[in-house]
């Protein structure tokens, strides 16, 4: 494959980052105090920083304040440079403002690449919940810049690898990964950006297929919040594949060989020390309860994506409870 430019449809990997000079910008501070030469001098560019913190309703009305001042109408382009963080936070300023402008993407992190960029989720966070405000707006197109990844610390370029260990995971037609934390070839981040984007393509509103891709997350998010965000989201989202897999084992729902083929493929992640621990010592009740306060699920019942097979998933139904629990991450 050609790796000088490469194209799928609305998603592009551009060599060379070339912004517009019509339009306004929303970034990410970081980057463009790192790529500012590439910012066109001639139109108006916020700066936001990227921390959880500022994804919220106080930072949407700067964004709302900045598309007003400068008189931002529906047919105009916001350009978005940023990772997760910004994509999502701008994106829902974007989609919202005017009932919606026109939005291009071009994510600055892995993570925002094969991941956040794609599929049109965005959202702010509210009284301390993670993405609670949120709508569904794709980007018109998506320009991948890697070479943005040689500025990325080695940990924000783990947390990318990570969701791309998942898609993996649930899709035995892609490529196999390197786990070293080196930056995946360009044909690699489209490979698993375009496997992303037909997936959402086939459910836009995560209703069924999409919910694959969920794979980990249930005890991701509960690691997450628990460990008050020590740990960051794609280790949790290995982690939480890890003890998906246990469980599914105890439920009988993988045979051992499979689950072994798994487990092999997962240990290949350089999991953070401290995580592991701090799993075995959260108390089984509280594990419960967090699962339980989950919107999809009752009382008694979790619905979460287990692995039946090596590099297979599915949605399925489960009771949880302490014997069901008990291999964790071990
Ligand atoms: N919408 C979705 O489908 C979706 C999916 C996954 C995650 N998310 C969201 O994505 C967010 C996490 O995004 P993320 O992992 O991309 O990280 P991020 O946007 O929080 O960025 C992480 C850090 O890297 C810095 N950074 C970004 N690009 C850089 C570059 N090229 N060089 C140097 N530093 C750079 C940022 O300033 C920040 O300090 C979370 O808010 C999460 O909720 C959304």
């Amino acid at each position: 494959m050609n790796e000088s430019y490469l194209d799928h449809g609305h998603l592009h990997i551009v060599p060379s980052l070339i912004l517009p000079e019509s339009g306004v910008i929303i970034a990410d501070a970081r980057v463009k105090a790192i790529y500012g030469d590439y910012f066109p001098r001639s139109i108006p560019i916020l700066e936001l920083k990227a921390i959880e913190r500022a994804k919220s309703m106080n930072t949407l009305g700067k964004i709302y304040g900045f598309l007003s001042e400068h008189n931002v109408h529906r047919s105009d382009i916001v350009h978005v440079v940023g990772g997760g963080l910004i994509c999502d936070l701008a994106a829902y300023g974007v989609a919202t403002f005017k009932r919606g402008c026109r939005l291009r993407l071009y994510p600055s992190t892995l993570l925002s690449m094969i991941d956040a960029a794609i599929g049109g989720k965005c959202a702010v966070n509210y009284r301390n919940i993670k993405n609670h405000i949120g709508t569904f707006y794709p980007a018109e197109e998506i320009f991948i810049h890697p070479n943005f990844l040689h500025t990325l610390s080695s940990d924000e370029l783990r947390q990318g690898l990570a969701e791309m260990l998942k898609s993996y995971l649930i899709s035995d037609q892609l490529s196999p990964l390197d786990l070293s934390c080196s930056i995946p070839p360009s044909s690699q981040i489209l490979e698993y950006a375009v496997f992303k984007m037909q997936l959402c393509k086939s459910d836009p509103y995560d209703l069924g297929a999409r919910q694959q891709l969920n794979f980990g997350h249930t005890f991701a998010h509960i690691l997450e919040s628990s460990s008050q965000y020590r740990f960051k989201h794609g280790d949790c989202v290995v982690a939480g594949m890890i003890i998906a897999l246990n469980i599914s084992l105890k439920l009988g729902l993988i045979s051992k060989l499979s689950a072994q083929a798994l487990l092999n493929t997962l240990r290949q992640y350089p999991l953070p020390a401290g995580i592991s621990d701090f799993y075995g010592s959260l108390d089984y009740q509280d594990i419960l309860r967090a699962t339980s306060q989950d919107k999809k699920n009752s009382n008694k019942v979790t619905r979460m994506v287990l692995p039946v097979a090596f590099r297979r998933v599915e949605v399925q139904e489960v009771v949880l409870n302490s014997v069901v629990l008990s291999e964790g991450l071990g």
